[in-house]
């Protein structure tokens, strides 16, 4: 796999400390590998969701044949992660669900038996193919396998991670007040996705006076509450799937302490790093896709003009 590294070195954004980032192109399982242990305070990520989108190739995260698959993998996943978080850090990770069926019998139409994309799905120009039709190669068995069964993805998945060793402290919802409206008649409309905070140990930082929120009379603060109502945040171009800055900042303020790491290992369009900047965190994040590091480092050009980057003045060479 092509690989380039980018350090990038604080000039001067009015951050009195020096920030150091660390945005690399490659597969995170492989770049995580160049880090000390316990050297994380907070993973902060949203990894491909199953059978939603492809990224990238064959093989990749949300692309397995089963939501079970899905859920052992990422479970996995954070496995090798967690050694390279801090004892006392915190995880967080914003996961969708599906439903069984959809989009069912179309899937020829956009893989083939391989598993490659094919020519009617590249007709379609979109940039990130489709993987709806995934599901109906899996047999129905009347059980969980049935057409219009929501496969409760997240809820699996945080199971997974107890039986794991993790500890899961909070079920976060994230409430969507601006999601447009679905055409289905025979459900409600989903409007919200689940992000779990975990933890290594039972102690950990947090820092819940930063996250805290006004009292109706506003004479006080107080918890915000485990259901956020943050609206969807998308971006000029080609990402489809990022996180809203809000719901990051608030992940981030909580659980990491000013210069501390934050990582992002499915990083995307950048949020992560842009946010982590902006609260005087540093960012390591690891993306697979070049044209999206390309993408975040554009972006996060453009949201801090004034930062200089000796290191952004050359292009990236792979390695
Ligand atoms: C749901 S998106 C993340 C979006 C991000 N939160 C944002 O706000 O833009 C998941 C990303 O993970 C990347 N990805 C998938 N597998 C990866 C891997 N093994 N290593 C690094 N990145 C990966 C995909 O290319 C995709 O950009």
């Amino acid at each position: 796999m092509k690989q380039f590294r980018m350090e990038l070195e604080n000039g001067g954004t009015g951050v009195e400390s020096v920030q150091k980032h660390n945005i690399r192109l490659g597969d995170s399982l492989k770049l995580i590998r160049d880090l000390p242990t316990q050297s994380i305070d907070t993973i902060v990520t949203s990894p491909p969701y199953w059978a939603k989108r492809r990224y990238n190739d064959v093989g990749e995260i949300g692309s397995e044949d089963t939501p079970e698959e899905y859920v052992e993998n990422l479970t996995k996943f954070f496995s090798v992660l967690r050694s390279f978080l801090k004892d006392e850090g915190n995880l967080f990770v914003n996961v969708g669900d599906t439903f069984f069926g959809s989009g069912a019998g179309a899937w020829n139409k956009y893989v083939d038996d391989e598993g490659k994309v094919t020519q009617t799905q590249k007709d379609r120009k979109e940039k990130y193919y489709t993987l709806k039709p995934l599901q109906p190669k899996i047999k129905q068995n009347g059980k969980l396998y049935q057409n219009k069964q929501l496969l409760l993805i997240p809820s699996r998945f945080a199971v997974s991670m107890q039986n794991s060793g993790w500890i899961l402290r909070d079920d976060i919802i994230w409430h969507k007040p601006n999601r447009i409206p679905a055409s289905v008649k025979d459900r409600f409309n989903n409007t919200y996705e689940h992000v779990f905070h975990f933890s290594k140990k039972k102690k950990y930082y947090f820092d819940l006076d930063s996250v805290k929120i006004p009292t109706a009379d506003g004479r006080k603060l107080k918890n915000p509450g485990d259901v956020w109502s943050i609206k969807t945040q998308p971006l000029p171009g080609e990402h489809t799937a990022t996180f809203p800055e809000e719901l990051v900042a608030r992940c981030i303020k909580c659980s990491t302490p000013e210069n501390g790491i934050v990582l992002d290992p499915f990083l995307g369009s950048g949020t992560t790093w842009i946010v982590a900047h902006r609260l005087e965190r540093i960012c390591y994040g690891f993306e697979i896709k070049q044209e999206y590091v390309e993408y975040s480092y554009s972006r996060f050009l453009s949201s801090f003009p004034d930062y200089k980057m000796d290191a952004f003045s050359k292009k990236p060479e792979a390695k």
